[in-house]
């Protein structure tokens, strides 16, 4: 069969309605950054990182190999209700924590915190459970849509602006977690 019909194979990482935020290389580095610090911070306990599924997953596969540290992992998967296009607070778990957390210290990882609704039930959840210290980490604060404005988050990879991010784990309608860097879609609209 001759090839020379065939149109070019279409690429995710150059698709041109896409803007890159933050490239692989500046993520690489700051998660190097956070990795060391938590690393000092949690020197000596048993710390164990919970991972928000879906989105938080390219972000904890890429910061625990940078904690130089004894470490387990453990995932929750939750779905926040939506009332409309307002998350309402409503938080269901549809996959709860494979192991107890009672003694250990936990640090939440996520890939985004924007009105805070879903962390802050979480972590109300996780907060009745025994561990010694819960706290957050999260690749991305967007502050400015915050509702919950008492949300104390620990590690912030970047603060970024009221803008609707895709890649490093994050989807628009599924698309786009593979993107290895932080990209705005364009025109939302051709998604
Ligand atoms: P909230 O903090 O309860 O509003 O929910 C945060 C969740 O909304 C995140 O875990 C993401 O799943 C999703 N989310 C919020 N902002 C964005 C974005 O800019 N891109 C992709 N997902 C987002
Ligand atoms: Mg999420």
């Amino acid at each position: 069969m001759s090839n020379e019909s065939v149109r070019p194979a279409a690429t995710e990482f150059s698709n041109p309605n896409l803007r890159v935020m933050y490239s692989q290389e500046v993520i690489a580095a700051r998660i190097a950054e956070l990795g060391r610090e938590i690393a000092a911070d949690y020197a000596g306990k048993e710390l164990v990182l919970v991972g928000v599924l879906k989105g938080s997953c390219v972000f904890l596969a890429d910061l625990m190999r940078a904690i130089d540290l004894p470490l387990t992992i453990d995932f929750m998967s939750v779905s926040s209700y939506k009332d409309g296009t307002v998350s309402s607070g409503d938080v269901e778990i549809l996959k709860d924590l494979s192991n107890p957390i009672r003694g250990k210290h936990v640090l939440v990882v996520e890939d985004i915190v924007d009105t805070g609704l879903t962390l802050t039930r979480l972590l109300e959840i996780l907060g009745s459970r025994g561990a010694d210290s819960i706290r957050l980490a999260t690749f991305l604060d967007k502050p400015e849509p915050r509702i919950k404005k008492d949300l104390k988050i620990d590690y912030i990879g970047f603060t970024i602006p009221n803008e609707f991010v895709v890649g490093y784990g994050l989807d628009a309608a599924g698309r786009y977690r593979n993107l290895p860097f932080i990209g705005v879609v364009i025109d939302p609209s051709v998604i």
